[in-house]
């Protein structure tokens, strides 16, 4: 696979993070004419039924798409067993009658990232690198922390001093990294991480075009799991905006590749308080940088590095991007909740969005919407309990049974509703 900038088009040079022609952000280049698609469906279903632990990841067990990197560097916790849920409650909130959730928070690490982080740790394993580093509003810290951690690499993350969530800092704690808090925000802390020498610390963002290689998998896992039916709409969150430009690359090389006959449309959907994308979608022009403020804390970006990427993918497929407030996105997640599911509250922008596009007509009522939920919805507790104890639409709040009649009476009350 080819390393060239996805801007001016220059093969890049070795060791390099971005391009040196024009600083855009690079890109592998899959050469698709080599496969033969009937093949390499049978090579990916038949490793399902094998235990070898390339096999059992769902990133790896497409390898062949993927930038070479030695098996005795691989480093890998299992990831992208995604599995895809009907979505019964949500898809009636959103009047949607085809919905469905694809649960990338059911990874290792509870998010989307292990799947860019297993091959971004596993290059810079192969590397030799001695120090990965991130900046994060929490989950790529995780997810980086503990790639880390199993290649015997030490993990450096800059967070904001404010605005993460305790258990994201939990776990990377426990995973054994170093978390550097700093009086900023996320754009600033990726600022400071873009200035740092790549010969000589492993920058594992999604600027790191390793990442992208490894989240694109996720678009091929969900193809397979629907045996290849495309659906019409794929609805996630946006904030640094390469998540967005990993499915739009997945979805164009399985088209490429023969695997499917045509692409699905995607919708990225940010918060209101931190959606320049949307903005710009809008209204045209250049990137215009926010100060973002939201209570998605995962997508409080204003700045987003993969904005022109994520922009060719959108318009690659015919998608569109859109924002949703802070109390749709609550009331989503709550809803999503009910479903059986649950996630974090940045992922449920992808179901705020879909309301919004079947109410203004984008999205058809029967329209087949698989919508990205990206983190499990343990990562932000405190953020549930305080959805719970408000006076918010869905909230359910903790019922008090001090004596054994009002236990009665509640036992009664809650079978009298379920008879
Ligand atoms: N959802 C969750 C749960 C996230 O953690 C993130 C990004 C996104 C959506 C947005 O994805 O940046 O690819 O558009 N979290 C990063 C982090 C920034 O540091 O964990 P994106």
């Amino acid at each position: 696979m080819r390393l060239a900038c996805s801007e001016c088009g220059a093969v890049a040079s070795a060791g390099t993070l971005f391009c040196d022609a024009c600083g855009g952000l690079l890109a592998f280049d899959l050469d698709t004419s080599s496969f033969d698609p009937v093949a390499l469906c049978q090579t990916f279903r038949e490793r399902r039924a094998s235990n070898d632990p390339l096999d059992t990841s769902g990133v790896w067990r497409f390898r062949e798409l993927l930038p070479a990197i030695a098996p005795s560097n691989v480093v890998t916790l299992r990831e992208n067993a995604l599995p895809l849920y009907t979505a019964v409650r949500g898809g009636a909130y959103a009047d949607a009658t085809r919905a469905s959730y694809l649960h990338l928070g059911m990874n290792p690490t509870a998010s989307f990232k292990d799947a860019g982080m297993t091959v971004a740790i596993s290059h810079a394993k192969e590397s030799g690198a001695r120090v990965a580093v991130c900046a994060s509003t929490g989950n790529t810290a995780a997810a980086m922390a503990a790639y880390a951690a199993r290649a015997e690499i030490a993990a450096l993350v800059l967070v904001p001093a404010v605005g993460v969530s305790e258990a994201k800092m939990a776990q990377t704690l426990d995973y054994g990294a170093t978390v550097a808090a700093i009086d900023g925000d996320f754009d600033r802390a990726l600022e400071v991480v873009r200035g740092l020498d790549p010969a000589r610390v492993a920058i594992v963002n999604s600027v790191n075009p390793y990442r992208i290689e490894g989240q694109k998998c996720a678009a091929f896992a969900l193809l397979e799991a629907r045996d290849w039916r495309v659906p019409e709409w794929l609805v996630l969150p946006g904030g640094n905006l390469g998540n967005t430009s990993a499915f739009g690359k997945g979805f164009r090389e399985a088209l490429a590749l023969g695997l499917i006959d045509r692409l699905p449309r995607i919708a990225v959907v940010q918060a209101s308080g931190a959606a320049p994308f949307a903005k710009l979608f809008r209204d045209g022009g250049d990137m215009v940088p926010v100060r973002a403020q939201t209570t998605a804390t995962a997508i409080k970006i204003g700045a987003p590095a993969s904005w022109r990427k994520a922009l060719a993918e959108v318009r690659a497929c015919d998608g569109t991007v859109l924002d949703v407030s802070d109390d749709e996105i609550a009331d989503a997640r709550a809803v999503i909740g009910r479903d059986g599911i649950g996630c974090e509250p940045a992922s449920a922008a992808s179901l705020a969005g879909l309301r919004k596009l079947r109410a203004n007509g984008t999205i058809g009522r029967d329209d087949d919407a698989v919508l990205v939920l990206t983190g499990h919805v343990l990562k932000d507790g405190a953020y549930a309990s305080a959805y719970h104890t408000s006076g918010a639409p869905y909230a359910n709040r903790i019922r008090n049974a001090p004596t054994d009649a009002a236990l009665r009476e509640l036992i009664d009350e809650v079978t009298a509703v379920r008879a």
